[in-house]
């Protein structure tokens, strides 16, 4: 197993015996995925201020809170002026990123309405703040009006990159269609974001050869970012009947790590998350994903009056506090483990940077 922590070039059995670690041998490969991060990245943690723009969605994932399906939501959609006001705030909190996330919508409205607020937010802060869109599946061409008004990062997660547990934890249909999916994020790559993906831990049906076949996934792709968390059952989505078969919550927290760690030996200069899910599950969570290889941090920025309405999954962290409490809170949350956060920067991935440079 000491072998597996220095080898390049890791396949699918390496994986699933790296996953399957426990109690000193999982401690041995946190501790060697710390290193290596360290070694590329510096104990450097970057920020994105998270802007929840919009909970209407017209897609049903069957694990997401506010999946269109649930009509126990309160629907909202932020005003210009609110995002504009978040991205302010971001601003004054010296973040060097924001990241615009919403549930699904594909109609023009929508669409046009996006570009025109990261024109607006590149303009007012003179270009310096950074913009990752989380929006969904889009065309081709919606991407790219989106990368030319400004937007440079774009996150969208495989959720699961096996096609039959995909289909398991969304209904079959021309709206959720996996390919469709895969497409996009190859679009993605295509036009020049930096693209994010990711898969949630601890799923109904899902096993650790799944697990695996998702961390050669992104491997294979070639992203430049990574956000992985824990599933966190919500008593309104068809999926929470599956609650008593997963995992305890310790267990998928404890994956997560692992996948964290491992992501870490095989791609060493990805930007990860430590995903507030994380946080959900154990009040030292980010802090535990940080010290497992993960580099970013997506403290919120939407108004409190509209966070309770955004619960993709129950028990949020930090739903009721304010920006400036989550950044000091931070601040001494990351220096009690050796980490700083970097100020001001977009944090761009080094993958990527490196990536970009050798085309
Ligand atoms: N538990 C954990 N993560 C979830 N997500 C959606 N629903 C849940 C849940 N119940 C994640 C998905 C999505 C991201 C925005 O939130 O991976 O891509
Ligand atoms: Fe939000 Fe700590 S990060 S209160």
């Amino acid at each position: 197993m000491e072998d597996l922590l220095y080898k390049n070039n890791l396949d699918k059995d390496d994986v699933i015996q790296l996953l399957s670690l426990r109690g000193d041998d999982q401690r041995r490969l946190l501790a060697r995925a710390l290193e290596v991060k360290l070694q590329h990245l510096d104990n450097k943690v970057h920020l994105r201020g998270l802007i929840e723009y919009s909970n209407r969605c017209f897609k049903s994932c069957l694990y997401c809170g506010v999946r269109g399906g649930n009509d126990k939501v309160h629907r909202y959609t932020l005003t210009d002026e609110e995002v504009l006001d978040c991205a302010r705030q971001a601003m004054q909190l010296h973040y060097g990123s924001i990241a615009i996330q919403s549930g699904e919508r594909t109609d023009k409205a929508f669409t046009d309405k996006i570009a025109e607020l990261v024109k607006e937010i590149k303009r007012i802060s003179d270009g310096q703040l950074g913009i990752t869109l989380s929006l969904g599946e889009q065309s081709e061409n919606v991407y790219r009006q989106w990368f030319e008004a400004g937007a440079h990062r774009y996150l969208l997660r495989i959720e699961s990159s096996d096609e039959e547990l995909y289909y398991k934890i969304h209904p079959h249909d021309a709206r959720h269609d996996f390919r469709h999916r895969l497409a996009c994020i190859d679009a993605l790559l295509d036009i020049g974001y930096q693209t994010g993906t990711g898969v949630m831990i601890g799923l109904p049906f899902q096993t650790v050869e799944n697990l695996a076949d998702d961390l050669l996934f992104f491997r294979d792709k070639n992203v430049a970012m990574v956000g992985m968390g824990p599933f966190i059952p919500h008593q309104e989505t068809p999926l929470y009947q599956y609650a008593d078969t997963i995992p305890p919550a310790e267990e998928r927290l404890n994956m997560t790590l692992k996948m964290i760690a491992v992501l870490r030996l095989m791609m060493p200069e990805i930007n990860m998350v430590a995903a507030t899910a994380d946080q959900t599950l154990d009040p030292l969570g980010r802090e535990k994903a940080i010290m497992a290889g993960a580099n970013v941090i997506m403290p919120n920025l939407t108004p409190t009056s509209h966070r309770e309405d955004y619960l993709i999954y129950p028990d949020k962290a930090c739903v009721g506090d304010k920006p400036e409490e989550c950044q000091s809170c931070l601040d001494i949350r990351m220096h009690a483990i050796q980490h700083e956060i970097l100020y001001d920067e977009w944090g761009d991935s080094v993958a990527f940077t490196k990536h970009a440079q050798k085309k």
